[in-house]
């Protein structure tokens, strides 16, 4: 299997990796199959995400995904996350082999629930769609 040198780069040296004490919102996402899991936590002062952190336990390229995620929404507003596919993400690494595209998918699921977990405490409605990530690929 053949990784972009950028991914390499966010699997050996992940950005972001860790916790928020008293986030704002998280998003604890997982795919059945693999078994791989992501959380997900935000920072948000008004609508900015300060602050972004996470952890996956997981692949290399649900963890390559996952900093990159962070990187692409830290300091941006909620309504510009919302905004972050999977596509975003894949294009951002350059590149993932077909069968790792559902990692990105859980990138991009984890932003959105962590999302919707700030939206729902602080009693906004969720009005956007959480993709899931699917299970039909062959794990590692
Ligand atoms: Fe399932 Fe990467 S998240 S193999």
């Amino acid at each position: 299997m053949q990784y972009s040198e950028k991914v390499m780069d966010h699997f050996t040296n992940p950005r972001n990796v860790g916790e928020i004490e008293n986030a704002d919102g998280v998003g604890m996402v997982g795919n059945a199959k693999c078994g791989d899991i992501m959380k997900m936590y935000l920072k948000i002062e008004g609508d900015v995400i300060v602050d972004c952190k996470f952890k996956t336990f997981g692949c290399g390229a649900a963890i390559a995904t996952s900093s990159m995620a962070t990187e692409l929404i830290k300091g941006k507003t909620i309504e510009e996350a919302l905004k972050l596919t999977n596509q975003v993400v894949v294009e951002a690494l350059e590149g993932l082999p077909p069968v790792k595209v559902h990692c990105s998918v859980l990138a991009e699921e984890a932003v959105k629930t962590a999302v919707a977990d700030y939206y729902t405490k602080i009693g906004k409605p969720v009005d956007f769609v959480i993709e899931k990530s699917h299970d039909d690929h062959d794990g590692k």
